[in-house]
């Protein structure tokens, strides 16, 4: 078993109508959640690592744990850097061991955006390493960017066989109306179904439709996938949270986006919103408890419930290491 990249992956995603989960890791028990959780589901899966995820555990210790997974887990693993900001971090990555990254060139002008994509996937694919790159602008949080849903802008389809022809990139990243962070959409964007469940707008499935057309068999990336479970939104703010409004993307949408031309889809944020309610629980249900075994273990297996449920019920992916 090793690292590997996402190509023979995406190929069979593409065939097979389902996508493969890109988690992000920051600690060792959320890469033993993800991991366990993808080999009892007999899954692929990513692994993938911010700029602040590497500035918190550093590149090292989540290089080591990754591979650590793949010795324990007995399953391949991709491991990526999400949001590549610029060339730098791009060679870090590739120099140092990551089979995939990411170069976000989405606040760039087109022209500029098509530059420095194209100089990360030469120097990656000279070094064995793909590469996604993205168009359009999703609203939401990054490490400190904050994109307003005013600066958030679709993606243009007629822009996309240009910018994978110039580049080179070997998957792409669409913004369709997904959204990062757990505050995808405000209540006023929203609207009420018949038990008054905010509903949020719809995705752009219609630009996803012309971006496949446009570009048969090419592999799209969706970020800010997160669903917010709002089972752990109330749990959360039961036990002394704070997260009004939390709102993310229903899970319907993203099965019918893993089903089209979308192979990678992005979660974050619920690992996040699973490892608090774990823990939230386990410290109002013994206020004595001061392991951090006891916590983080509990975080862990709230973690690897919530992957297996995302592999099963919406990327679809189950099985798909042994078909
Ligand atoms: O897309 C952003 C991911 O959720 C990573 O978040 O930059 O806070 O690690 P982070
Ligand atoms: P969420 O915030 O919706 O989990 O998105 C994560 C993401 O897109 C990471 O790149
Ligand atoms: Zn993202």
């Amino acid at each position: 078993m090793a690292l590997v990249t996402t190509k023979e992956m995406f190929a069979k995603a593409y065939r097979g109508g389902y996508a493969i989960g890109a988690f992000n890791i920051n600690n060792m028990e959320i890469i033993q959640a993800i991991t366990e959780a993808a080999a009892e589901e007999r899954s692929p899966v990513i692994l993938q690592v911010s700029a602040g995820a590497r500035k918190y555990a550093r590149h090292a210790y989540l290089l080591a744990l990754a591979k650590a997974a793949i010795e324990d887990s007995g399953i391949d693993l991709a491991l990526h850097l999400d949001h590549g900001a610029d060339f730098d971090i791009c060679k870090s990555c590739i120099d140092g061991g990551f089979s995939s990254v990411m170069i976000d060139g989405s606040k760039h002008s087109f022209e500029d955006n098509i530059a420095l994509t194209r100089k990360v996937v030469e120097y990656a694919h000279a070094h064995g390493v793909v590469v996604e790159g993205e168009l359009g602008k999703l609203a939401g949080i990054e490490d400190d960017v904050n994109v307003s849903a005013a600066d958030s802008s679709y993606t243009r389809p007629e822009e996309v066989e240009e910018f994978v022809e110039k580049t080179g990139v070997d998957s792409l990243a669409i913004a369709i109306g997904t959204s990062h962070g757990a505050y995808k959409f405000t209540p006023d964007q929203c609207t009420r179904n018949a038990d008054g469940i905010l509903v949020p707008p719809p995705l752009r499935f219609d630009i996803l439709e012309e971006v496949g057309r446009r570009l048969p068999g090419f592999p799209i990336v969706l970020h800010g996938a997160s669903s917010v479970p709002q089972d752990y939104v109330r749990e959360i703010n039961a036990l002394g949270g704070k997260m009004p409004d939390a709102i993310g993307i229903p899970e319907e949408q993203l099965r019918k986006a893993a089903q089209m031309a979308v192979c990678k889809i992005n979660i974050d944020s619920d690992i996040r919103l699973a490892m608090t309610a774990g823990i939230r629980r386990t410290f109002h249900d013994d206020p004595s408890l001061f392991d951090p075994r006891g916590y983080l273990g509990v975080a862990r297996e709230e973690v690897k419930k919530t992957v297996r449920h995302k592999i099963a019920d919406v990327l679809g992916s189950s099985g798909a290491l042994d078909r």
